[in-house]
């Protein structure tokens, strides 16, 4: 007799309980060149696996009988009151994951109290995106064209953008192979919304061989900016200014000099130069160089509350959160990127709880423990 095959009910949004549940709902409903795009680092994606075997070799130290009876997760970042020391990181095309795109999870971003980064490279345009009334920062690239950046930057001001994240990690995209080998361009109907057509339509012209998206940045963006742009932009824009993709700490010292307000340390979620450090293992040597002269965030590899803790542990600001906030999206829209940021917000009041302190400012000082030479 024919066994019955067992069947699962498609789980829920709410049965997701944690943010790899998320990611793997997403990966069940992606066509397989998004979900390598999003998935994918560069070269052999070592340094997208060290950053999460980096995360899991911080130990917490709690603290007990702290007598708080719960915690705050309340901060300010660059002038902005959050609900927590959390933004979503600049992701480029989001409707690649959902028709909500940008839109859905700026308003989810919004209704959690979290920074929205805005991608240059969005699938809706800036304008939208701000009217959404979420707390919006824009993230630039450095084009050849320069009219265009000047263009946009004014863009994002008159939309209503609170600072500006200039990106300094892509002098040109690294080399994603899984994006070579499956062809991965933009399918139709998804377009760089900030660019003129022509200025954008390479990403979206299938290769023979390669990537449409590396043939698009190696043609858009400049490669040699440099340290001069940066003081540029610095006297060009009266926003808080944001430099996205520092590990060295002398490169976070030069920044504060220049006058730049916050540092994102990343390594782009391992997209960029493979055999970069983890961002986390960078972090304490970065804020021992800068002090309290500017904000720190932190990205790649956060993939739960407990991560945003040990990232304030070891000098962080507040993070930003990459691909899971993707994942929200594909899973379940605007709803599903609500629930990404719900699971962190309870993960994170969950860790800090249990390790004893009561708000954001305490965080800073969980004692962390850490097998080999870095931490404290
Ligand atoms: C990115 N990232 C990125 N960064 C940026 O400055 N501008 C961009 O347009 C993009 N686009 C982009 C697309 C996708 C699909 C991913 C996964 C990432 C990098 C991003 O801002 C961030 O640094 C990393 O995603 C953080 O790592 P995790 O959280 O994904 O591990
Ligand atoms: C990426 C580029 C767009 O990481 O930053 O895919």
């Amino acid at each position: 007799m024919d066994q019955p095959a067992v069947r699962y009910p498609e789980p829920g949004l709410a049965d997701l309980l944690c943010l790899d549940d998320v990611e793997a709902a997403a990966r069940r409903v992606l066509p397989a060149g998004i979900r390598d795009y999003v998935a994918g680092g560069s070269g052999a994606e070592l340094t997208l696996r060290a950053n999460r075997s980096a995360f899991d070799s911080v130990c917490l130290v709690p603290r007990i009988l702290a007598g708080a009876g719960g915690c705050d997760l309340a901060t300010r970042l660059l002038g902005t009151d959050l609900a927590m020391p959390v933004g979503v990181a600049p992701m480029a095309y989001q409707r690649l994951a959902h028709p909500d795109g940008e839109l859905g999870l700026a308003r989810a971003a919004r209704e959690a109290g979290a920074v929205y980064v805005a991608s240059m490279l969005s699938s809706y345009p800036i304008e939208e995106i701000a009217a959404t009334g979420a707390a919006v920062w824009f993230q630039l690239y450095w084009l050849h064209d320069r009219r265009l950046v000047c263009d946009l930057l004014e863009r994002a001001e008159e939309a209503g953008c609170r600072a500006i994240v200039l990106t300094v990690d892509v002098p040109r995209m690294g080399r994603r192979l899984r994006d070579m080998r499956s062809g991965f361009a933009l399918p139709d109907g998804i377009v760089a919304a900030n660019l003129p057509a022509a200025a954008g339509a390479a990403a979206g012209q299938r290769q023979a061989r390669g990537s449409a998206l590396m043939v698009h940045t190696r043609d858009a963006f400049d490669p040699a900016l440099s340290w001069l742009e940066v003081d540029w932009l610095r006297r060009r824009t009266r926003l808080p200014l944001v430099l996205k993709g520092i590990l060295h700490p002398d490169d976070a010292v030069r920044a504060v000099q220049l006058g730049v307000d916050a540092v994102v340390v990343s390594n782009h979620g391992g997209r960029q130069l493979d055999g970069a450090v983890s961002s986390v293992a960078a972090l304490p040597a970065v804020r021992a160089a800068v002090g309290d002269r500017c904000e720190l965030l932190l990205d790649s590899g956060v993939r739960g509350g407990l991560d945003v803790l040990r990232a304030l542990a070891l000098g962080a600001s507040g993070v930003l959160l990459g691909r899971p906030a993707m994942w929200g999206l594909a899973a379940g829209g605007e709803d599903g990127a609500r629930r990404v940021l719900d699971l962190l917000r309870t993960e994170l009041e969950d860790a800090m709880t249990l390790a004893g302190c009561a708000d954001v400012a305490a965080a800073r000082w969980v004692r962390t423990v850490i097998p080999g030479e870095w931490g404290r």
